[in-house]
């Protein structure tokens, strides 16, 4: 629990540094419970949600230790056992990947059925189908997702086409496959996010024959073990887009360090078109906002489309351009929970259909608010920092869920950040 406390409108202006990305940290943490020896991890974000990953990991007997900063160590002395505790489970949904690792290297395993969370329904269909295919036994029963690996491993190709894109699924069904020797799998239909290719790039370090991460096709060639390596996680391409919309929209003038322009093609084609200035070089992007922008349509899709981990914040932003916008949200489709708060500041958007229709405002106002999630908790304080006036953001807990020293980089943009531990009532 807690609030921040700020007074806008601020202009952002300075030099930030992006963290490594949590998206990519979660899911090659959840692979360890396959990779025997010692994996040294570089670049990993001190977060909440880490925190919570290397916690569900030590209660299954693997040794973690932060060894620096951003470095982590993890020992996996092929002593694990496979129950996750459900007060860990509960907390994040990227703990429900390391079912397929976990009952590998066990046999059997049991992990909590993630229920929804505010960002919507969020099942694990395409997860328990996947591994089904790979010839695991999964039953549901109590809340929990219980799990028997298959006795011996066919020798053959097994096809897994998914209905719908998935990152988490796509993740899990090819580190699982990936210590399944004399099994080829092949995956249609798979995400193609940039943090896909990099878990192929860390599981291939350790051993794993894996290709197409990146591409809607994957094909995996298990093999006998996996053995730890060393490895630097990719920068986080949400939190850049996040600093970079909050320079936008408060017409800064911000160096995003870290932020790769390769993963951020569809923000950065939002801001072309709105009017947004900026360069890219091989150290960042940089944001040298304008003055006037335009109104836009934009659809949220999975990658390479305009991602929706970065949907509320754009919304922040587009509520004070002059004219209409609207985002159309096809991941999420109940992802709003931040649009009664923005409105509460003077924003006019309306949702419909899962199409938010902004009718640009003026100015915002501060206000009381309260963060709904973590992307809703970044979405409020980009508004805050537009808003004439006090704004208290409670709940902003989520945020340190996903930025890692939020409010150290934001007071080294010019931002007056008040964090009380606790609501203000
Ligand atoms: C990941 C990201 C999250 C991001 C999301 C979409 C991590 C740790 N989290 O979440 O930040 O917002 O991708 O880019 O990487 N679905 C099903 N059945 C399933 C699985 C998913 O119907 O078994 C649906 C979901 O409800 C959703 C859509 O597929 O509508 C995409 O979800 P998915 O890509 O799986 O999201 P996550 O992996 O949970």
């Amino acid at each position: 629990m807690g609030s921040f406390v700020l007074y806008g409108p601020v202009t952002l202006r300075g030099k930030v540094e992006i963290s490594g990305a949590k998206n990519a940290a979660l899911p090659i943490l959840a692979s360890i419970p396959l990779i025997k020896g010692t994996t040294v991890l570089h670049n990993v974000p001190r977060l909440e949600d880490v925190h919570t990953m290397i916690q569900i990991l030590r209660s299954i007997g693997v040794k973690v230790e932060w060894k620096g900063e951003n470095t982590l160590l993890a020992i996996n002395e092929g002593r694990c056992t496979g129950d996750v505790p459900y007060e860990l489970v509960r907390k994040m949904r990227a703990s429900f990947n390391i079912l397929g690792p976990l009952t590998l290297s066990v046999g059997k395993a049991s992990v909590a059925q993630p229920g929804g969370c505010a960002i919507g329904l969020r099942p694990v269909n395409f997860h328990i189908d996947g591994l089904e295919k790979l010839g695991f036994s999964v039953s549901i029963s109590h809340g929990t997702v219980h799990a028997t690996a298959p006795g011996h491993v066919d020798e053959g190709e097994v096809v897994v086409s998914f209905p719908r894109v998935s990152v988490g699924a796509t993740e899990h069904i090819m580190t699982t496959a990936a210590g399944m020797k004399g099994l080829t799998l092949q995956i249609n239909n798979a995400a193609q996010e940039p943090e896909i290719e990099d878990l192929q790039n860390f599981l291939n370090g350790c051993g794993a024959r894996i290709t197409g991460a990146g591409t809607s096709s994957l094909t995996v060639e298990g093999v006998e073990e996996l053995q730890g390596c060393e490895y630097t996680i990719m920068y986080d391409r949400i939190e850049a887009g996040t600093y970079l919309i909050a320079a936008a929209a408060t017409h800064g003038e911000v160096e995003v360090v870290n932020a790769c322009s390769n993963h951020l093609g569809a923000l950065l084609e939002v801001f072309e078109y709105m009017g947004v200035n900026f360069t890219c070089n091989e150290n960042g992007i940089t944001v040298k906002a304008g003055d006037v922008y335009k109104p836009v349509k934009i659809e949220v899709n999975p990658y390479p489309g305009f991602p929706t981990d970065l949907q509320p914040q754009i919304l922040a932003m587009l509520s004070t351009v002059k004219g209409v916008s609207l985002v159309k949200e096809n991941v999420f489709k109940s992802r709003f929970g931040h649009v009664p708060e923005l409105n509460r500041m003077g924003a006019s958007i309306v949702v419909e259909d899962s199409v938010a229709v902004v009718e640009g405002v003026e100015e915002l106002t501060g206000a009381p608010v309260e963060a709904t999630d973590l992307r809703a908790a970044a979405a409020l304080l980009i508004a805050a920092l537009m808003a004439k006036g006090e704004t208290i953001i409670s709940h902003i807990e989520h945020i340190f869920r996903g930025y890692e020293k939020v409010i150290e980089k934001f007071r080294g943009l010019g931002v007056n950040i008040v964090y009380e531990p606790r609501d203000v009532e």
